[in-house]
C-alpha cells in the first residue's frame, strides 16, 4: 500500500485549521472564510474567551457510560454539535453543500443550509436524502419569495428555519475588500422584481420582530432566530414566538467589538430561563472543552462555522465527518473526566469564570 506522504493526519480542529490553510490556495477565498470584520476584536475574543472559564471535575462517579444524545429545535441528535450555515461551500470543496449534508446525515446531526448556498435546495436534498436539515434564511422584503423558499423546505424536509438578525447591512470586512472578494447572489432569495444586488432587498433594513411572528404564522416549522447578543433581544425573541435562539455574533464576521458570544450566553440564558425556548452557541468552539462550557452555561447545543469549512477544504464529506468525529470524541472525554454521564449532569457546577486567562 503507498501513503500519501503529503496528506497530513489530523487529530484536532487545530490541524484542520493548518492543513486547509495550505489546501485553499486562492487568498481571497481563504480570507473570506477566515476573515472578521474590521480590527477582528470579537474574531479573536470569541476564541480567547473560551480560556477565561475553566472546568470543575467531580471524580469518583459512574462514568460507564457517557450519553450525548440531545433533543433540540424538536429534532433528536446524536451529540449537541450541529453544523452552522456558511456561503459558498462550492470554494472550498467541489462537492460544496452535498458533502457538508452527508457528513451531518452519517454522523446524525444537524446541517444547516445557508440561504447563500452554492447548491440548489432541491439538489441538496436529492443528494443527501436522510438526515436532519435545516434552513438558514435572510428575511428578504418580497414576502412572496420567502412563502416559496418556506414551502420548498418543508416538501423537502427540513425541520427549522434559523432567522439571521444580525447582518441587515452588509458588515466591514477589510480583508475581503483588500482582496476584491464579492459575494455572488444567492440563488435560493431570487425575486423576480427586485435586483440581486439591491442591498435592502436582501438585508431589509426594515426588518423588525413583527416579520418573526409573521414567520411562524405561516409555518409549522420549528423558527429560531441567530445572532442574538443581548438579553433584551431574547425577551423579544421570546415575545415573538420563537422556538430558539442561537447566542451568536456571525463568528465575528458581522458587528466588531461585540463580547464574545460565550460571554453573551448566561445573561441570555438567565432572561429567557423559563420560556423553553432552545439555546443554541456558536462563534468560536474549536474543541469538545468549548462544546461542555457552553452547555454548562446554558446552551442546549453549539453551532460549528468555520471547523467544518477547513474540513471540507481537507477531505470533502470525509473531511467533515472527522471534523465532527473529533468534536464529538473530545467532548466525550471532557464528559467523562468532568463526572457526567449524560449531557443532563453539565450545569453550573462543572464550569466557574476564571480571574486569570493565562493558558
Ligand atoms: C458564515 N456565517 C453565516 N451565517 C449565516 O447566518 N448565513 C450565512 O450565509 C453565513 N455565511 C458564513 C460564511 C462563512 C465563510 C463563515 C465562516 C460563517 C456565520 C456562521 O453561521 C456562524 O455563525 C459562525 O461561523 C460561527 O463561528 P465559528 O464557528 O466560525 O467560529
Amino acid at each position: 500500500m503507498t501513503m500519501d506522504k503529503t496528506r497530513v493526519k489530523c487529530y484536532s480542529v487545530a490541524d484542520y485549521e493548518k492543513q486547509a490553510e495550505l489546501k485553499i490556495t486562492d487568498t481571497a477565498a481563504l480570507g473570506y472564510f477566515n476573515g472578521g470584520t474590521e480590527g477582528t476584536e470579537t474574531l479573536r475574543d470569541n476564541l480567547a474567551a473560551f480560556s477565561r472559564y475553566k472546568l470543575r471535575p467531580r471524580h469518583m462517579r459512574d462514568i460507564s457510560t457517557i450519553n450525548t444524545k440531545q433533543r433540540v429545535l424538536g429534532c433528536d441528535i446524536d451529540f449537541p454539535v450541529v453544523v452552522a450555515p456558511f456561503a459558498f461551500a462550492k470554494m472550498a470543496h467541489p462537492d460544496g453543500e452535498y458533502a457538508v449534508a452527508r457528513a451531518c446525515a452519517g454522523m446524525d446531526t444537524a446541517f444547516t443550509l445557508s440561504s447563500w448556498t452554492s447548491k440548489s435546495i432541491d439538489d441538496v436534498t436529492k443528494e443527501s436524502s436522510t438526515g436532519v436539515k435545516w434552513l438558514q434564511l435572510y428575511l428578504v422584503k418580497d414576502r412572496r419569495v420567502i412563502v416559496n423558499v418556506v414551502r420548498k423546505a418543508e416538501r423537502h424536509g427540513f425541520k427549522a428555519i434559523l432567522v439571521t438578525i444580525d447582518l441587515k447591512i452588509p458588515s466591514n470586512r477589510l480583508t475581503d475588500k483588500r482582496n476584491q472578494f464579492t459575494m455572488g447572489n444567492s440563488e435560493l432569495l431570487r425575486s423576480p422584481n427586485a435586483s440581486i444586488d439591491d442591498t435592502d432587498q436582501f438585508h431589509l433594513l426594515s426588518l423588525s420582530w413583527d416579520d418573526i411572528s409573521w414567520l411562524k404564522s405561516i409555518t409549522k416549522l420549528q423558527v429560531a432566530v441567530k445572532g442574538v447578543m443581548t438579553r433584551e433581544d431574547a425577551i423579544e425573541a421570546v415575545q415573538h414566538g420563537v422556538d430558539g435562539i442561537v447566542v451568536s455574533n456571525h463568528g465575528g464576521r458581522a458587528l466588531d467589538c461585540v463580547e464574545a458570544s460565550i460571554d453573551a450566553l448566561s445573561e441570555i440564558v438567565e432572561a429567557v430561563k423559563h420560556s423553553g425556548v432552545d439555546i443554541l452557541m456558536d462563534s468560536g468552539i474549536r474543541k469538545g472543552t468549548d462544546v461542555i462550557k457552553a452547555l454548562a452555561l446554558g446552551a442546549k447545543a453549539v453551532m460549528v462555522g468555520r471547523p467544518i469549512v477547513w474540513g471540507l477544504a481537507v477531505d470533502g464529506e470525509n473531511g467533515v465527518k472527522s471534523v465532527l468525529e473529533i468534536l464529538k470524541n473530545e467532548l466525550r472525554i471532557s464528559m467523562g473526566l468532568c463526572g457526567c454521564q449524560s449531557l443532563s449532569d453539565i450545569n453550573q457546577t462543572v464550569i466557574k469564570k476564571s480571574t486569570s486567562s493565562r493558558l
